[in-house]
């Protein structure tokens, strides 16, 4: 008999994406572009690295919760320091709204093929996971709002979203506000913010504080911190005082929340990512439409191929992957003929754009039903 209830025995583990040094290993090459994690390829901000040295010297001690970091972010940001929480990425700040506000028998709704950390969360903890189908890639608000139920407890909206990279815009989120009761809470998970800020079009969702919304960013992306899992977010401080009450006590550690610090201050880092992405988004997408692929429109610091089969989306990673590029399949997104690919240094870029022409040209002739090359679909004869 299985001691874990069916929702959790039907989970399958995180996949990490594929690690440098294994596909090195594995296929033999000198140089690597690793395109499928959305990780900022400038490395970390070098002042969240200076402050993180700074603090090496009090691991002996707790930390404190992080609320040296909610601090500077309630600063810099113009809100009460009890309008902020921080967490271990915004991916833990996700498991504590999990545990916090979803009874047993409320439901949870997003779009279809949602970003997979909250996929994970939500079916992990066994509540009705519904979803709305993409609109042209984009989240269909005004469907998502008409699918809200009686039992409909979150609405989870990521924007830019990934992994389409699209966004929807001031307007569609204020007409959809309108409709959402009060007691939904909509979680607006903005992990790709500084990528899309700029665009006046691009609803920040600090210019409108509801009580019913949390605000999720994270130092993961664009200041390059991923590995030290540390993000942040923004409510109203009923919501961020219950889930005060559920976070473990002493995260983010340390190391962590000063990396968060220095980060926040390291505007030039930011200024380069910025012009880094945008570069690598404009090569990339026009590149890649020169050859014929379909590219879904992007504000963040990726770009969603659409390949018209789930065989032609796995050969073109596998073929990119022999090629030193790692990108992701996005099978388990739920988008089995799609492949996600981040902008790298504009030499990954560049590397990228030569596989994909040789990669396109060795996969003419692909059966798309076997995802086999035409000489060997019909076997040995
Ligand atoms: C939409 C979205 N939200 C959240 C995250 C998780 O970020 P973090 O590293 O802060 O947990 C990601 C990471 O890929 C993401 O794409």
């Amino acid at each position: 008999m299985s001691l874990v209830p069916p929702y959790i025995a039907s989970l399958r583990p995180y996949e990490a994406g594929r690690t440098i040094e294994d596909v090195r290993a594995h296929y033999g090459l000198t140089h690597i572009a690793k395109l499928a994690s959305n990780e900022n390829p400038l490395g970390a901000s070098p002042l969240a690295l200076d402050a993180v040295r700074g603090a090496m010297d009090h691991l002996n001690l707790y930390p404190n919760g992080g609320l040296d970091l909610r601090r500077v972010l309630a600063h810099e940001f113009g809100v009460r320091v009890e309008n902020v929480i921080t967490g271990s990425g915004s991916e833990g700040i996700m498991s504590n709204i999990i545990r916090t506000f979803l009874g047993d028998e409320d439901e949870v709704l997003t779009t279809e093929a949602a970003f997979i950390g909250f996929q994970v969360l939500a079916r992990g903890r066994g509540v009705t996971y519904r979803t709305v189908p993409y609109r042209d890639w984009h989240y269909d608000l005004p469907a998502l709002a008409a699918a809200i139920t009686e039992r409909t407890k979150i609405v989870y909206l990521a924007n830019p979203n990934n992994p389409t990279g699209t966004i929807f815009t001031r307007a569609e989120f204020d007409d959809f506000y309108r409709h959402v009761p009060e007691r939904v809470l909509i979680i607006l998970d903005e992990a790709y913010y500084e990528y899309a800020r700029d665009n006046a079009r691009y609803p920040d969702s600090m210019h409108y504080r509801y009580d019913n919304v949390i605000t999720l960013r994270t130092f993961s992306k664009a200041y390059g911190l991923a590995g030290m899992r540390i993000g942040y977010g923004f409510a109203h401080e009923e919501l961020i005082g219950n889930l005060l009450k559920v976070k473990l006590p002493f995260e983010p550690g340390t190391l962590a929340q000063a990396s968060g610090i220095g980060a926040l201050a390291d505007k030039a880092f930011l200024h380069r990512t910025l012009e880094l992405n945008a570069r690598g988004l404009e090569c990339l997408s026009r590149r890649f439409r020169e050859m014929g692929l379909t590219v879904v429109p992007s504000e963040a610091n990726f770009l969603m191929l659409v390949l018209d089969s789930e065989a032609k989306a796995a050969a073109l990673v596998e073929e990119l992957l022999k090629q030193g590029i790692v990108t992701r399949p996005l099978k388990a997104f739920g988008l089995p003929n799609c492949v996600r690919i981040s902008t790298g240094t504009d030499d990954d870029n560049r590397r990228a754009v030569e596989a994909m022409e040789r990669t396109l040209e060795a996969l003419e002739g692909i059966d798309h039903g076997t995802g086999l090359p035409a000489a060997q679909r019909h076997g040995p004869r």
